[in-house]
């Protein structure tokens, strides 16, 4: 991601994370440049004759940070990723989000390899990310760690969890009063991946 794509980030947002979702929750312009600033190695951008059609936003955080599974706000430090450590353990993934024109055409997995090279590249500990559960509100299955659970074992596909789970991440359970976000119970599935 360079600060020419910036524009095409924000803009794939309402369209990766529609209503319900809080839109004052989304990445604005001065986030994604602050994230550029912080830690440029870490944003990716996967792009079609120069569109934006996918982004990756990821920081690294503190073993301590990884461990605690404390609310989104509290890890990350915020849209402006407070919590950014160089000298952290574990790459974590802030969002990633494909342009509904462009799904399932892989641009997810090409984004989670960059991911996975950059752990290696940089020798640290793991992957880690929190995924949204959309299809918990619907499913009538709760609490969201029984919904999850169903996820894993391949009885329901959720939107998100699903296609996360495909990139060989390791599901670790559920951490509760994650984030403002009525469709997954407030909740998000922790998810990691160590390189061999
Ligand atoms: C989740 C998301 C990033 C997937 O992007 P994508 O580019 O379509 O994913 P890919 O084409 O790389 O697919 C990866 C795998 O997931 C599967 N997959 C993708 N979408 C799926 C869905 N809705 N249901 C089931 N499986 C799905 C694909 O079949 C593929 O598996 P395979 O390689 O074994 O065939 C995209 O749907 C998205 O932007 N969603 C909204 C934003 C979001 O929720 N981001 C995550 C926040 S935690």
């Amino acid at each position: 991601m360079s600060l020419g794509d910036v524009d095409g980030v924000v803009a794939l947002q309402p369209l990766c994370f529609p209503p319900p979702f809080d839109p004052s929750l989304l990445w604005q312009r001065e986030h994604i440049e602050r994230h550029l600033a912080v830690f440029p190695a870490g944003q990716f951008v996967a792009t079609v004759e120069g569109r934006v059609v996918g982004s990756a936003s990821n920081t690294i955080i503190s073993e301590e940070a990884w461990r605690a599974h404390a609310p989104w706000e509290e890890t990350v430090g915020g849209f402006m990723i407070e919590t950014f450590d160089p000298t952290g353990t574990t790459l974590y993934g802030l969002d990633i989000s494909v342009d509904p024109a462009f799904r399932g055409r892989g641009i997810a997995r090409a984004l989670y390899q960059a991911r996975f090279d950059l752990v290696r590249e940089k020798g640290l500990t793991r992957y880690g990310t929190t995924c949204r559960l959309p299809g918990f509100h619907t499913s009538g299955v709760g609490p969201p760690e029984y919904y999850a659970d169903e996820v894993v074992a391949g009885n329901r596909t959720d939107p998100t969890l699903t296609p996360l789970l495909k990139m060989n991440l390791t599901y670790l359970g559920v951490a509760m009063d994650f984030m403002d976000d009525p469709e997954s119970g407030n909740s998000a599935a922790i998810l990691e991946w160590r390189p061999e």
